[in-house]
């Protein structure tokens, strides 16, 4: 197939683009590189940057692509409380004149990088994908708008479409790992403090009503989600619009994180507890049964591989 990975110069989007060149499909990737790298991007894909707004309709204008893979977003929940216009901008109105442009050159699928903060605060674990969607911050909120546009151009315009969203997306595949300036994520952070870059990890809260009294999250390894994207673009059926957890289905608390990271490390890696960070529910853990009986994907690396897929690529660089 022929097809546009927008964001495919940033984390996700370049282990995607990465997969989807090896299982032979042709990529164009579209960046506007505010985030992404461009050595990100993968070997054979060929490289167009610029907004969405202001690219994506010249980009797939009679180009004859198959489908869309939509990563481009600004993602940091911290910020976006800060300028939730900021978010509304980039996230939603640049998705909706990507759609625009999909609908006037008639590109029929879309995969969608969704969210666990769609969710907000839940109200029972594992989250399915019927639970409420109460998102707590505009980030969230923005992500979730887009689910509600892609489910209206899938009715209206029949286009066909998959969400998946995304629980704490960990590791790296090769040469493609995390990288962000601002680097806020459990993982990397820890592993930086083993690499002697910091003194001491924090660990926001101990007095949550968890087995350890630290917050209990769903890590998923960036190559099983990334399997996950080329099963999602098979799924996509005209006039349909289908929302997937993407989670292991299995929670591990901050302390146990720790743990890994100094097993696979062999470092000591310093840790305290801080105040908790505003706006972090305890538990978010997904079911991915739905995922799992629907598209036949399951997980198949655990955190003990994605501490050490990160580290691996952290001390490469
Ligand atoms: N944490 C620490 N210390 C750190 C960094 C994180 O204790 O230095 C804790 C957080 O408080 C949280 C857990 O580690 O309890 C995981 O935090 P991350 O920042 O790695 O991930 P989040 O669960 O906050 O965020 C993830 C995605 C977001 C998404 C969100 C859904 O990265 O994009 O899940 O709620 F919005």
């Amino acid at each position: 197939m022929k097809l546009l990975v927008t964001g495919g110069a940033g984390y996700v989007g370049s282990v995607v683009s990465a997969l989807l060149l090896e299982a032979g499909h042709e990529v164009v990737v579209l960046d506007d590189l505010s985030t992404g790298h461009e050595d990100a991007v993968p070997e054979g894909a060929r490289l167009v940057r610029g907004t969405l707004r202001d690219t994506a309709a010249d980009v797939l204008g009679g180009a004859g692509f198959d489908a869309v893979l939509h990563f481009a977003a600004k993602s940091l929940v911290g910020e976006s409380v800060e300028k939730p216009g900021l978010y509304w901008d980039k996230n939603l109105g640049e998705s909706l004149a990507l759609l625009d442009a999909m609908r006037v050159a008639g590109v029929p699928k879309i995969v969608f990088s969704s969210t666990a903060a769609t969710y907000g605060e839940p109200e029972s674990t594992p989250i399915l994908e019927t639970d409420p969607t109460r998102p707590t911050n505009p980030y969230g909120a923005s992500k979730l708008a887009i689910d509600t546009a892609l489910a209206e151009y899938a009715r209206l315009h029949g286009l066909g479409g998959v969400s998946l969203r995304y629980f704490n997306v960990a590791g790296a595949y090769g040469r493609h790992g995390e990288r962000h300036t601002v680097e806020t994520h459990l993982i990397p952070n820890v592993l930086k403090i083993a690499q002697g870059d910091g003194d001491a990890v924090k660990m926001f809260g101990d007095d949550y009503p968890t087995p350890d009294g630290t917050c209990v999250r769903d890590y998923i390894h960036v190559t099983d989600l990334g399997r996950a994207h080329l099963l999602a673009l098979n799924a996509c059926e005209p006039g349909t619009h289908r929302i997937f957890n993407l989670g292991s289905g299995t929670g591990n608390s901050v302390r146990e994180v720790v743990e890994v990271c100094r097993a696979v490390t062999g470092r000591e890696i310093p840790a305290e507890v801080a105040p908790r960070r505003a706006g972090d529910p305890a538990v978010l853990v997904a079911s991915s049964e739905k995922i799992q009986a629907e598209l036949g994907w399951k997980p198949e690396r655990d955190l003990r591989a994605m501490v050490d897929d990160a580290w691996t690529f952290l001390r490469s660089r």
